[in-house]
């Protein structure tokens, strides 16, 4: 059984329609001074008409795969987190596998609005520790601008679209991903919903006509709870993996609203220029959010090999967690083959022998 579970690949996609808060003014009545001191985000990115969660997620997955110098056909399991989902079912990842060609992966989806990252990272964590797998494609993606009202400016101005996702694969490396907590409170629920489309309330004339699909929020609920409930994920996660704050080389928190982010690392006492903050440039991108920063962190050389990092997110449900992961990098020098090809290898020899000449 492996030791340890390590991210060793990683790729993000986002779209490239850019929309500025300049933008918003002229379809609500907002103003960048407002989105800007409220939320700290600058623009955020809408995918286009041919664009999915699917199409960015395979976008992303294929890059992530790409740096892990990994072929589409050994990937065993495809997680994709997500709110916003091309179709109730099948599930977005079933599509993904399809697309990328991986055909020997299981494939689902996990569903837990801006915690979708997080948990599926859990599970993957947990089936390679464990043995089920020795590797999982971890995506988290997002077109939330179609579940946006566009005349509703408590909500349009926040979110954005794109996808992050990660190859996470089994390590005997005595570092890892060292700890996952995850917390849930469905008393609170309907403070941040899409109350239609799904069996409660299905798609009809009048629930379009009432404007039941879209994302409904009590902001300033979701606010309170999120701070305490991150930063006490947080220092959970910490203790869970043996390590101290003082410990944490970066801290990656999902990116809801700068005043959020703030918010836990003031609780938390923990140094603002350790934290990764890219809100600016993408808004709310909720399960993207993570993987797309990993990313960027790592891109820009906030990631180094080696450093300690806290993941932390909270999100509708209520749902929320956090994690440490020592940064392993990309999967350098020549992949062993796996026990499959390794099978195969010792078939076509045999194959070979008998062959009649
Ligand atoms: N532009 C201009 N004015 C606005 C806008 C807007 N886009 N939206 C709301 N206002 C107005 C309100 O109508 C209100 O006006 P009023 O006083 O005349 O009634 C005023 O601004 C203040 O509204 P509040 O809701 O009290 O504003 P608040 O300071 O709480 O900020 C916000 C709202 C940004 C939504 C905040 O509550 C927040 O960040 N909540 C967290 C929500 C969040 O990040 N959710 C993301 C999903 S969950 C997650 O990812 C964690």
């Amino acid at each position: 059984m492996a030791k340890n579970a390590v991210i060793t690949g990683w790729g993000y996609y986002a779209p490239s329609r850019v929309m500025t808060n300049a933008d918003l003014e002229r379809i609500v009545d907002t103003s960048d001074e407002w989105i800007t001191s409220r939320t700290g985000i600058k623009e955020r990115r809408i995918a286009s008409d041919g664009e999915t969660t699917s199409t960015m997620s395979v976008r992303a997955g294929r890059a992530a795969l790409e740096k892990a110098k990994m072929r589409a056909q050994d990937v065993q399991l495809i997680i994709v987190g997500t709110a916003s989902p091309d179709y109730l079912f099948p599930a977005t990842a079933c599509l993904v596998q399809a697309e990328l060609g991986a055909t020997r992966a299981g494939a689902f989806d996990v569903e837990a609005a801006c915690t979708s990252f997080l948990s599926a990272l859990a599970i993957a964590r947990g089936m390679i520790v464990s043995g089920a797998v020795e590797n999982a494609l971890v995506i988290g993606a997002e077109t939330l601008s179609r579940l946006l009202n566009w005349k509703d400016r408590t909500t349009c101005v926040l979110f954005g679209d794109g996808a992050g996702a990660t190859l996470i694969e089994a390590s005997n490396a005595s570092v890892g991903i060292e700890s996952t907590v995850l917390h849930g409170d469905g008393t609170k629920g309907e403070l941040l919903m899409v109350p239609a489309g799904g069996s409660k309330i299905p798609a009809s004339s009048d629930s379009v006509e009432r404007g039941l699909h879209f994302i409904t929020m009590a902001g300033g609920e979701v606010f309170k709870l999120a701070v305490k409930s991150m930063a006490d994920a947080a220092e959970e996660a910490i203790a869970e993996a043996g390590v101290s704050l003082d410990d944490i080389n970066l801290m990656i928190p999902h990116q809801a609203n700068l005043r959020i982010i703030d918010g836990v690392a003031k609780r938390l006492h923990f140094p603002s220029e350790k934290v990764f903050v890219n809100i600016q440039r993408y808004g709310n991108t909720s399960a993207a959010s993570i993987p797309i920063a990993i990313c960027e962190a790592e891109a820009t050389g906030r990631l180094r090999r080696g450093d300690k990092v806290l993941l932390v997110a909270f999100g509708g449900g209520f749902t929320w967690g956090a994690s440490v992961l020592e940064w392993y990098g990309a999967h350098d020098g020549v992949r062993p083959a796996s026990p499959l090809d390794r099978a195969r290898g010792v078939l076509g020899d045999v194959v070979e022998r008998v062959r009649p000449l």
